[in-house]
């Protein structure tokens, strides 16, 4: 939803924020005061959320007996106008009213009348904040929780599709052992689950409502905090009122679980930059997901993963400046902690662009496996499988296959050929025990079959696990 343009602030004569809470002040605040004080630009993206908690604490002020029917009824069919205007984007969001709780209150004297002063009864904005930027963060999370799925899926979907097709496996960037790219792409399922769970967690933990703590100390009206915490989804009312209008935790769990959700983001991009290069030319995008340059025609260039890549920056950024606002405030509420929602809307909008990005460029990679193939058997990349055969097939001691490995490395390295090129003789003269049964495990193949140890390498197991996640997810 594109918000509707603000308004300017108002012309003398005409009400402000004032009005809503300005009884005891004889002069208007300054500019500076106003420009430094208003957060209607930033918070106006919680008024979903705000006219969800008003409509549930008003069906619980009437149920109490606090205020009248009537007066709720009033409420209730002025907010449903105040929904109706501001999703048609024709509604006056105004920086006189300061924030989006006063905007909406302030709408709704103009809608109704007196029955609108009744709503605040037993609310302050303070827990009414804290209400509404839970109910936003809560739904959050469980967007991002179902892209990472969806992440998940189109990883498992390429991974099937690819379990057989061979790459080399690094270390230090250096060929390692080859390895399959449904392997490779699998690592990352296992990374997102552990993302999902954080946000999990961390949901399960901020699902409780604060509404209801009023100003810091609790009501002294017959509320019924049980049944608005349960009308808006919650578990619980929190238990401790001053608690529940200082805590701001919540926000930085899903922070800090977008964080590091963005580092494992990145890793993948990295990779996908590095496998797009024309050097390594292991897999391509399509022209949809790539750009071109304006001076060099040659150019393809995957842009949508550097920027995930680069995207990173923003989520931990968002965690420091917002637990650097939080540190050190003495309880309760100051005014400091309207400075937590712009890291969070920042964050959350270059979480929720990431994630789509990746889906898309995951959906999309086409790995050319010749390539892959060819580089998997660079490298010397199955010197280790030659070593392992010296330890099983001549009872030799790791250290010194390890070390009768090396020099074959080095023979092969000098001639400007493989491993498996070596012949039976040049082997022998390494160790004359050796015989021809060595390169059955020389070539790439045999070695990513070879390694069908739990959560190895080969194919089977790799489908084994591809099959597990599928009935998970
Ligand atoms: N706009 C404020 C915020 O986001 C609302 C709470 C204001 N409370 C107060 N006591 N001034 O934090």
């Amino acid at each position: 939803m594109a918000p509707p343009p603000i308004s300017p602030p108002e012309t003398p004569g005409q009400p402000t924020g004032q009005s809503l809470w300005g009884g005891r002040f004889s002069a208007k605040p300054a500019d500076v005061m106003q420009a430094i004080n208003v957060s209607i630009g930033t918070d106006q993206r919680l008024w979903r959320q705000d006219i969800e908690g008003s409509r549930a604490h008003c069906e619980m002020l009437a149920a109490s007996g606090i205020i009248g029917r009537e007066d709720a009824d009033a409420i209730l069919s002025g907010l449903d106008q105040i929904e109706a205007e501001i999703s048609e984007g024709r509604f006056p969001f105004r920086e006189a009213f300061e924030d989006i709780h006063m905007n909406i209150e302030a709408r709704l004297a103009e809608l109704i009348g007196e029955a609108a002063g009744r709503l605040h009864t037993a609310r302050s904005r303070n827990d009414q904040v804290a209400t509404d930027f839970r109910l936003w963060v809560r739904e959050q999370a469980d967007q991002v929780m179902a892209l990472i799925t969806e992440v998940q899926r189109a990883l498992l979907d390429q991974a099937e599709r690819h379990a057989e097709v061979i790459m080399p496996g690094f270390t230090h960037l250096q060929p390692a052992q080859p390895v399959t790219f449904g392997h490779h792409l699998m690592a990352y399922v296992e990374m997102l689950a552990r993302d999902r769970g954080r946000f999990q967690d961390a949901r399960a933990r901020l699902n409780e409502c604060p509404l209801g703590a009023a100003a810091l100390a609790g009501s002294p009206f017959p509320i019924d905090r049980h049944r608005t915490a349960a009308v808006l989804g919650f578990e619980r009312p929190m238990r401790n009122s001053l608690d529940a209008v200082s805590a701001r935790d919540f926000a930085l769990e899903v922070l800090a679980a977008a964080s590091i959700l963005g580092g494992h983001l990145s890793r993948l991009s990295e990779e996908i930059v590095v496998w797009m290069t024309p050097q390594f030319g292991f897999v391509r995008l399509p022209d949809d997901l790539t750009t071109g340059s304006s001076i060099m025609p040659q150019k393809r260039n995957p842009d949508a993963a550097e920027l995930v890549r680069a995207k990173t920056g923003r989520l931990t950024g968002a965690f420091v400046a917002l637990s650097t606002v939080m540190k050190g405030l003495p309880l309760a509420y100051s005014k400091d902690m309207q400075e937590d929602k712009p890291p969070v809307f920042e964050a959350m909008d270059a979480l929720m662009l990431a994630l789509n990005a990746t889906l898309a460029m995951v959906r999309a990679l086409r790995p050319d496996e010749g390539r892959m193939l060819a580089a998997a058997g660079s490298g010397y990349s199955t010197a280790t499988d030659l070593a392992d055969w010296l330890v099983r097939e001549l009872n030799l001691p790791f250290r010194q296959a390890h070390h009768i490995t090396g020099r074959a490395v080095m023979m092969a390295e000098t001639a400007g050929v493989g491993l498996d090129d070596l012949s039976l003789d040049q082997l022998q003269s390494l160790e004359p025990r050796i015989h021809s049964g060595i390169y059955e495990v020389l070539s790439v193949k045999a070695s990513v079959n070879s390694r069908q140890s739990h959560g190895g390498t080969a194919p089977d197991q790799v489908r084994a696990r591809i099959r597990q996640w599928k009935e998970m997810l």
